[in-house]
């Protein structure tokens, strides 16, 4: 009864309207599932943001826009206006979403409303520099199944002098007026990416950000704000955003002196200067937002649901994510036929579907000091080319996947021999190089095409279902040799490599992609649209990965986060249980990276089974509903459910890390069961089954019977007929 109540309810917020608009009040409210947003315009023209949270079925509530009392001619009007889009101009002080400098010096840019226009589940609002014909176009986009709301905005330069753009900010959120909020973000370094952090805002900028070139290991674009720590994982509203960047980007955290937060987020103002000469147009990347009513978990819960219908390509049809092998850490540069073969060999018997051979493959690629750039086979590692191997990886009825680092350039290559010019630098200045090897400028078209030929040509040549790219340095000495506006290299550099995916992509269809940037290094909304899975963290431990994971799961969905069994002792020293790790892995997409020859007949037989078990469930962890019961943070014990959409199947995984003597494990609590179901339970490794309510599930929990570090369990959980 209750269920189909919600689902009626749903069902009519889907069939109604996502913006209405009053023409009388001037307002605009969008709607989703979950969710409203709204804004108007003031008695000054000026476009303000009225409402950001939970869903409002009474458009009369909205009030029309009223601009912010002036206290003193030190607390004017403009700073406690929510504006929704900030020229710098006029008494304006808060962070500014949009600052310009005209030819002749002229750097005040003030915005009113102009005109909008609704087509469905967008909105554009057009607003105008109160003198010139500076343009600046605020499109919304509505998701109402999935709660999100995307923001863009584009400045228009229809006035007759160049204009040179400081800032253009995606958008602007705010949250409701009132202190005592509390910033949740993702930091971090390479091999210990996405690390959860949590800190109260106070008076002051909090900025979140990436100066690298790419989107960075060490912090993520994304943010959740909930109030006086009162969210939890499953309770408490929470507010939060995500950018679509893979370059240089920023998010201000600002509370005012007035006890307005607000957060603005786009493309990042360091070194950046955009040219907009007469006629032009500039667009910002997207910033996405979304509130929820049920804590951290549903904030997570409705970001894996949105990016895999509506981001991720093929969007809800895209297949579920096969099980990899990945021969790096079992080889390194060390590849050749016959190494590679025995590999796929050993791999294609545990029940992996997609073999993909990593770095060293190519021109001199013996070691990390040369090669990058010359994207042909070395004869002497595959003297008869890569087709026997592919042939053979496709006869064992796997896929063949290759790893590729296209935006770089090893000194030591005939690439860069012949143009030395194509790595980024600054005219008679030093060449930094990071892993012996330097950024090509993708930011120039002939770079561009020249990669997009590289790409093309293997993808051509061999079919090849996955190319695994990395990009293992930041930029540095981001130079542009002739260019007259060399800053605009961060914008460019992003979008040139975006287009090589996307072309590649049309140009292959069935080709896919997973985004490496030495781990994490570039994981974003953006990348997301044109990538398969990403590459979590080069640290392949599992112990570490429980934390990573957490980090990572808060934005991203379990079915991209690439996760891979390794061999013990790892990164750290430590060594876990095959089981662990394979449990560890399960969790997103899983992989194998293993040295198989030296796997015991005991390994092999554990990991026929655990690949086995993971097809059973991989449906559900990649694509259900994440629920994280206990986190590494906290205790000893981590646990992680995951449950079906159609709530059919439900699993637990369960990881004992650090036991004092004899301390029992908890009974973990489940979540998101029907409590009115029945549902049969089965321990992974046992036969029997039992069986239970949910509310029972849910009250009482299950007890999962862990002795010792890394012990580790999965618990099935059916949902059994009516
Ligand atoms: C990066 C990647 C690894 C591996 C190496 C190869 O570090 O993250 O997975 O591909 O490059 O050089």
């Amino acid at each position: 009864m209750r269920k189909s109540v919600i689902a009626l309810l749903f069902a009519a917020v889907l069939s109604a309207q996502s913006i209405e608009y009053s023409a009388g009040r001037k307002t605009w409210l969008l709607k989703t599932a979950s969710n409203a947003y709204a804004l108007g315009v003031n008695q000054r023209g000026e476009l303000q943001n009225l409402y950001w949270g939970g869903p409002l079925w009474r458009f009369d509530d909205i009030h029309a826009a009223q601009a912010g009392p002036e206290w003193s001619s030190f607390d004017p009007s403009q700073s406690q206006t929510n504006e929704e889009f900030l020229g710098w101009g006029g008494t304006r002080y808060l962070e500014p979403s949009v600052k310009i400098t005209r030819a002749n010096g002229v750097r005040d840019l003030v915005l009113h409303y102009v005109s909008h226009k609704i087509d469905g589940n967008q909105l554009d609002i057009v607003m105008k520099d109160i003198n010139d014909d500076i343009f600046v176009t605020l499109n919304y986009l509505v998701y109402p199944a999935e709660g999100m709301i995307r923001k863009q905005a584009k400045l228009e330069n229809r006035s007759g002098q160049p204009l040179t753009v400081e800032s253009l900010q995606s958008g602007v959120w705010y949250l409701p007026h009132g202190e005592g909020y509390r910033l949740s973000y993702l930091t971090g370094r390479w091999a210990a990416e996405t690390q959860l952090t949590r800190e109260d805002i106070h008076t002051g900028e909090k900025v979140i950000e990436s100066r690298k070139g790419h989107t960075s290991h060490n912090a993520n674009p994304w943010f959740a704000i909930d109030q006086d720590g009162a969210a939890n994982e499953e309770s408490g509203r929470v507010w939060f955003g995500a950018l679509g960047w893979s370059g240089n980007w920023r998010i201000t955290v600002e509370q005012t002196p007035y006890s307005q937060v607000r957060v603005t987020g786009g493309w990042n103002t360091f070194d950046f200067s955009y040219t907009v000469k007469p006629g032009e147009s500039l667009e910002t990347p997207p910033f996405y937002g979304g509130y929820s009513n049920h804590g951290f978990g549903e904030a997570s819960r409705m970001l894996h649901r949105f990016e895999r219908t509506q981001i991720l390509p093929g969007g809800g049809k895209a297949r579920l994510r096969p099980v990899l092998y990945n021969s790096w850490e079992a080889t390194e540069f060390a590849v050749d036929e016959p190494g590679q073969k025995a590999l796929a060999e050993k791999a294609a018997k545990l029940g992996v579907e997609l073999f993909v051979m990593d770095d060293g493959w190519f021109g001199k690629r013996n070691t990390d000091h040369a090669g990058l750039g010359d994207w042909t086979v070395n004869p002497q590692k595959f003297p008869r080319g890569l087709t026997p191997l592919i042939e053979a990886v496709r006869s064992l009825g796997m896929q063949f996947g290759l790893w590729v680092e296209p935006e770089m350039v090893n000194p030591d290559s005939d690439l860069y021999r012949a143009h030395p010019d194509w790595a980024m630098h600054f005219p008679g200045r030093p060449r930094s190089e990071l892993r012996t090897q330097l950024v090509l400028n993708m930011a120039r078209d002939d770079v561009k095409e020249h990669i997009f030929s590289v790409l093309d040509k293997l993808a051509s040549d061999y079919p090849i279902k996955y190319f695994k790219w990395d990009m293992n340095r930041p930029f540095a000495e981001p130079g542009w040799d002739g260019a007259p506006d060399q800053k605009e290299l961060w914008v460019k550099y992003v979008r040139n490599t975006w287009e090589i995916f996307d072309r590649l992509r049309a140009k292959h269809p069935g080709l896919e992609i997973e985004s490496c940037s030495g781990g994490g290094g570039r994981v974003d909304l953006g990348i997301l649209k044109r990538v398969d899975e990403v590459w979590t963290s080069d640290n392949t431990e599992a112990f570490d990965r429980l934390r990573i994971q957490e980090g990572f799961s808060q934005a991203y969905a379990p079915k991209i986060m690439s996760a891979w069994v390794t061999d013990v002792p790892n990164m750290n020293g430590r060594s876990t249980p095959l089981k662990f790790r394979f449990l560890v892995a399960m969790q997103g997409a899983l992989g194998i990276g293993s040295n198989l020859n030296k796997f015991s007949e005991a390994d092999v037989q554990l990991a026929t089974q655990m690949v086995a078990y993971y097809k059973k469930i991989r449906g559900t962890v990649q694509e259900g509903k994440l629920y994280r019961l206990v986190s590494p943070r906290i205790g000893d014990v981590t646990a992680n459910q995951y449950v079906s959409e159609d709530g059919a199947q439900s699993v637990l995984f369960a990881f004992l890390h650090s036991q004092q003597y004899r301390k029992p494990a908890p009974a973990i609590r489940l979540a998101g069961l029907d409590p009115k179901a029945v549902y049969r339970i089965q321990v992974l490794g046992q036969n029997d089954w039992r069986t239970f309510s949910g509310a029972y599930l849910m009250n009482e929990g299950v007890t999962v019977r862990l002795a010792g570090d890394y012990d580790s369990t999965s618990v099935l959980i059916e949902k059994a007929a009516n």
